[in-house]
């Protein structure tokens, strides 16, 4: 099971252990990390994290890439944002770091 390395939006770090083939959304927001409130929809931007690496964060969603578009105004937006809930945790992501992004 990959283990993965968060920071919080307050700062703090912790390593979570997910299974292969589970929402980053659904792993995250199981710890109270992140709040997922459209469940997985890409309608909400809740589940928005950075991946420090852009090229692990992978390509984003048509969905995906108009709800972050829509949050520009209020949240910082960089290439390694991703909508959590639009990614499928694989052996790809053990040891990886991401960052939880600030509410919009
Ligand atoms: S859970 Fe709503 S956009 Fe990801």
């Amino acid at each position: 099971m990959p283990k993965i390395n968060v920071t919080t939006a307050s700062g703090k770090t912790k390593t979570i252990t997910a299974h292969t083939g589970a929402s980053m959304m659904d792993a995250l927001s199981a710890l109270g990390l992140v709040e997922g409130t459209c469940g997985g929809a890409a309608s909400c931007g809740t589940c928005h994290v950075y991946f420090a690496d852009k090229s692990i964060a992978g390509a984003r969603t048509e969905d995906e890439g108009y709800m972050l578009e829509g949050l520009e105004e209020f949240v910082d937006i960089r290439a390694g944002s991703r909508l959590s809930c639009q990614i499928k945790i694989t052996e790809a992501h053990d040891g990886i770091n991401i960052e939880i992004a600030p509410d919009a």
